[in-house]
């Protein structure tokens, strides 16, 4: 049981004990404060007084939760399970609204649809949008996306895409309960990319995070505009086949640049060659190593990525 609440709510043991310890000692005060309230009210009728009390709990709850949150550090986590609740509520109103008008047919129209993250016909988006990202290396790009969306109402990171078992990225997916697909350059190459995978996923938007193949025709046909990529230089230079990861970083100090920095852009079927969505730069010191270069970088990265796809994402919903 305490596995799937780990699953269902993406957290580590730690979190699920503080969670769950907020849940008691919130739900204890919420009792205790019921009681001390009904005091307050000289009722004698237990059909009126039990009537009450089940009112006055209901309503004290999500304040007692939240208020114990706070010293757990689980504010935000609480923050998004209220709102979840609050919304499924008013979309189980809305259905019996609409149940009570159908007299005579037992069909309930639903309100909210599967996640799939596009707007329904009624033009309100009604769920998440689901993003899988690609990597092949330590992942700590991918660490920090998952971070960002973690509480998110609006963004899912709902799948790992990797084409290297034993890579560090398999690892933070397994701790963060996050399925994973292994890919491999047969069918990705020559056969369908892996779309009817991420369709079956229900995967609405690609986030490169150091993935190191090149994206085929058949995957940017089936997500066209929504796949982005990161890459650790300042584009059109130090781009291409063969530029990654260290590689770029050891070119840049080898001829002797005094600037470097990121590019976040859409992606094409020709490597590091579609449009530049931002950039942002760091200063190289004399003396900077490759592998200094490369901090700098993975900063600039962390900083940015997760906020940069946050907007894309928002702008590409605010077009559809
Ligand atoms: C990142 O620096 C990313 O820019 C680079 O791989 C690194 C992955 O680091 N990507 C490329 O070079 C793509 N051409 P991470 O696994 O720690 O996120």
């Amino acid at each position: 049981m305490f596995e799937r609440l780990q699953q269902k709510w993406k957290v580590n043991g730690w979190r699920l004990l503080l969670i769950l310890v907020t849940f008691a000692v919130g739900g204890s005060l919420c009792g205790y404060l019921g009681r001390q309230l009904l005091g307050l009210f000289d009722i004698e009728s237990a059909a009126i007084r039990i009537p009450l009390y089940i009112i006055l709990v209901t309503i004290l709850w999500p304040f007692c939760v939240i208020l114990i949150s706070i010293p757990t550090g689980q504010f935000n986590f609480f923050r998004s399970y209220l709102r979840k609740m609050g919304s499924k509520l008013k979309v189980q109103s809305r259905e019996s609204r609409v149940q009570s008008q159908n007299t005579g047919h037992t069909l309930i129209q639903k309100t909210h649809q599967p996640s799939t993250g596009s707007v329904p016909a009624t033009g309100h988006r009604t769920t998440a949008v689901r993003i899988a990202i690609f990597a092949s290396g330590a992942g700590s790009n991918a660490q920090k996306i998952i971070d960002h969306f973690r509480d998110s109402q609006s963004i899912n990171i709902a799948l790992i895409v990797c084409n290297k078992p034993g890579a560090g990225v398999l690892g933070i997916a397994e701790r963060e309960h996050i399925p994973v697909l292994l890919i491999e350059k047969e069918p990705f190459f020559r056969g369908n990319g892996y779309v009817d995978e991420l369709k079956a996923a229900r995967i609405d938007f690609i986030v490169l995070a150091g993935f190191l193949w090149k994206v085929p025709a058949t995957l940017t046909a089936a997500y066209p505009n929504k796949i982005v990529n990161i890459h650790p230089a300042l584009l059109p230079r130090y781009g291409g086949k063969g530029m990654y990861g260290m590689h770029v970083h050891e070119a840049i100090i080898a001829a002797g640049e005094t600037e470097s920095g990121i590019t976040i852009h859409y992606v094409d079927n020709v490597y590091d060659n579609g449009a530049v969505i931002f950039q942002a730069t760091c200063a190289i010191e004399p003396g900077d190593t490759p592998a200094r270069l490369a901090q700098k970088v993975h900063l600039l990265e962390h900083t940015h990525y997760p906020r940069v796809i946050q907007e894309v994402v928002a702008h590409l919903q605010k077009q559809r």
